[in-house]
């Protein structure tokens, strides 16, 4: 059986959302930034970061897809499930991401990004597995460095299970016997 560990509750991650909306606010000072929300796993996020945002801001989505149902680990294989429903050229875009792990989705969004001719791309992302690094991609706003460990809930989840938790927790226990 697996079991929830907490490593951030709901006033740890408020604390942490004010302080990336600061730092957003203060970078951005008149301009009208692009938040480009990485889905599935930015959606609480998101949701908190734009409320705290004291400054006009765009939305859109993307979905890529590297993790197949049931999977605890990344395939290293990433494909554009949703692609951009607006136009980025000239804009301001801010990547928010919910959690980077290998870096290889990133990688491969920061590419697919480029190419359509944005003013500027900077990255936003509420937890960052940084020992897990396949690839180095930079990262401008990090809201927690985290262990190698599975993380669920604030909208990250293991095969579309713990969402909804309004904390972190690291999902202990048989992993692989979740696995498909
Ligand atoms: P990366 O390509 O390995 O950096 O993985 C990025 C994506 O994998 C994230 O945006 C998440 O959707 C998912 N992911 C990576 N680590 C975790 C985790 O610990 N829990 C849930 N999803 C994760
Ligand atoms: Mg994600």
């Amino acid at each position: 059986m697996a079991n929830l560990q907490i490593l951030f509750t709901p006033e740890e991650i408020d604390a942490v959302v004010t302080k990336l909306a600061r730092s957003i606010e203060k970078d951005y000072a008149g301009k009208k930034p692009l938040l480009l929300g990485a889905l599935k796993g930015c959606f609480v996020f998101m949701a908190d970061l734009v409320r705290k945002l004291d400054i006009p801001v765009e939305l859109d989505f993307v979905k890529l897809s590297s993790y197949g149902p049931g999977r605890s680990q990344s395939k290293g294989r990433v494909s554009i499930v949703h692609g951009l429903q607006c136009s980025v050229k000239a804009k301001d875009v801010i990547i928010i991401e919910d959690i980077i792990d290998t870096g290889l989705t990133l990688d491969f969004l920061l590419e697919y990004l480029q190419a359509k001719k944005p003013s500027s791309i900077r990255v936003c992302t509420l937890l960052d597995k940084v020992a897990c690094r396949k690839v180095q991609v930079p990262i401008d706003y990090t809201g927690f460095v985290v262990p190698d460990s599975f993380l669920v809930g604030y909208g990250l989840d293991y095969d579309e299970r713990y969402r909804h938790l309004p904390g972190v927790y690291a999902l202990e226990g048989e992993l692989s016997s979740l696995d498909d």
